[in-house]
């Protein structure tokens, strides 16, 4: 099978991992990709976004497995153009990708199908969203209605701060993304990314995590793309799994396809789990990262048949998997200054040292290699150490070595990966 996989994050520095060592995998290509990625497959030059030149690209590579890491290329239309051209392609189609892109829609979709959530409201002016605020309570939740790349959430303690949020949405902090804006009720209770498979009328399970979406320590600071990550949880057992495919995941499919747009590719629920049960906080329609670095560090089975399968319509034909049941840490290496304005361009030493560490793995997101052959920092999120270990306790520690052997005083991580679990343990 010739697949290309479109990204260049961690995510996909992990993806491209389990798809080279995917049995059917004849050919391997990655655009953009990154430095890690450069190492183990061939990269072309062609932005995630650039949904033209990828879909000639994959016609001229004769591709017959397109991998969609990022959502913004699902939302730019990459899946529906890959159709016209008869070419599988794992990720949803521009409209089906609307339960990521439009916090609006899915709001609408869970309350027409009973699927919990928060209680709602959606406004279009900053005057009706204020005058809102005056019937509801402290704190409150404001959420910009498009993509913002995980940060167009705002928790506000008080009626001062929710205005400020609601005046800046309006006026163009997030682009067209805050054209709209939804009020929501505010939830309380841990996180967990749980992760299904979906070809368009099934769905499997494939795994859940723990993500650490606040950028410091002790959960301070603003959210972001999320700074670490562990799997399994240990709130994935059995009757859980069940429970949300049956509450959540199956009627979303369902009414996905009642509405012309059915769902192909990962549908990964963020799940609040409050004292009256798990809720929705969002869909996604694509992988989590870093929740899919810790899922793929688990994987066992030939991943490209497996999207294929989804590609195709044909699930029940998927070849089996696994996730072994080791745990995976992560902790993600980002540039001083992420999430609000990361100062690129400083050099990452230790690259070597970090490789050599037993039961670690090192991959890279936002670096750039240059032409002296130095490593350099060129986004937000740089770096990811995992860990691997038969207990979590385990995993972080070979994770910290990970980080620890690396020499890059521009950057900051968190110290506290796995902490909630970790305490229970204790
Ligand atoms: P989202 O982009 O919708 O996933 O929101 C980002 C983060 O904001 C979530 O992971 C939660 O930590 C927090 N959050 C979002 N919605 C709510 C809510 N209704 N109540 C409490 N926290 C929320
Ligand atoms: N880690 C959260 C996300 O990928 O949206």
């Amino acid at each position: 099978m010739r697949v290309l996989l479109v990204g260049s994050g961690g995510r996909e520095h992990a993806l491209a991992l389990a798809l080279s060592n995917s049995p059917s995998v004849t050919f391997l290509l990655v655009a953009p990709g990154n430095p890690g990625i450069a190492e183990i497959t061939r990269m072309t030059p062609i932005g995630a976004e650039d949904v033209p030149a990828l879909v000639n690209l994959a016609v001229n590579e004769r591709i017959d497995l397109v991998v969609v890491g990022p959502e913004a290329a699902l939302a730019a239309g990459i899946a529906d153009a890959l159709a016209q051209k008869n070419i599988a392609c794992f990720g949803p189609s521009k409209a089906a990708a609307q339960l990521e892109s439009s916090k609006a829609f899915t709001k609408t979709l869970c309350e027409a199908k009973g699927i919990p959530t928060a209680a709602f409201a959606t406004f279009e002016s900053a005057e009706t969203a204020m005058a809102y605020l005056d019937t509801i309570e402290a704190p409150y939740v404001i959420k910009a209605d498009g993509l913002a790349a995980g940060k167009g959430v705002v928790i506000a303690p008080d009626g001062l701060s929710a205005k400020e949020a609601i005046h800046e949405m309006f006026d163009g902090r997030f682009g067209s993304a805050g054209t709209r804006v939804v009020i929501e009720e505010f939830m309380t209770g841990e996180e967990v990314s749980f992760f299904a498979l979906c070809d368009g009328k099934n769905a499997i399970y494939l795994g859940s995590a723990q993500d650490h979406k606040r950028a410091f320590d002790g959960e301070r600071g603003p959210n972001t793309g999320g700074m670490g990550a562990y799997s399994p949880t240990r709130h994935a057992t059995p009757a859980f799994v069940q429970d949300i495919m049956a509450r959540f995941i199956e009627p979303t499919l369902v009414a996905m396809t009642k509405l012309g747009m059915p769902f192909c590719g990962v549908l990964y629920a963020g799940l609040m789990l409050t004292p009256t049960g798990p809720k929705l906080v969002e869909y996604n329609a694509r992988f989590g990262d870093p929740e899919c670095q810790v899922l793929m560090a688990r994987f066992e089975g030939d991943l490209a048949r497996l999207l294929m399968a989804c590609a195709q319509g044909k699930l029940e034909s998927a070849p089996s998997f696994r996730l072994a049941d080791q745990t995976a840490a992560l902790v993600v290496m980002a540039a001083q200054g992420y999430p609000d304005d990361p100062i690129k361009g400083s050099e990452i030493r230790g690259e070597m040292g970090a490789k050599a560490v037993a039961n670690g793995v090192l991959l890279h997101a936002g670096t750039r290699r240059d032409e002296d052959g130095k490593l350099r920092a060129a986004g937000g999120r740089v770096l990811n150490a995992i860990g691997l270990g038969p207990t979590l306790q385990q995993a972080v520690d070979s994770a910290y070595q990970v980080v620890d052997a690396i020499d890059w005083p521009m950057g900051f991580h968190r110290r506290d990966i796995g902490w909630r679990e970790l305490n229970r343990d204790r």
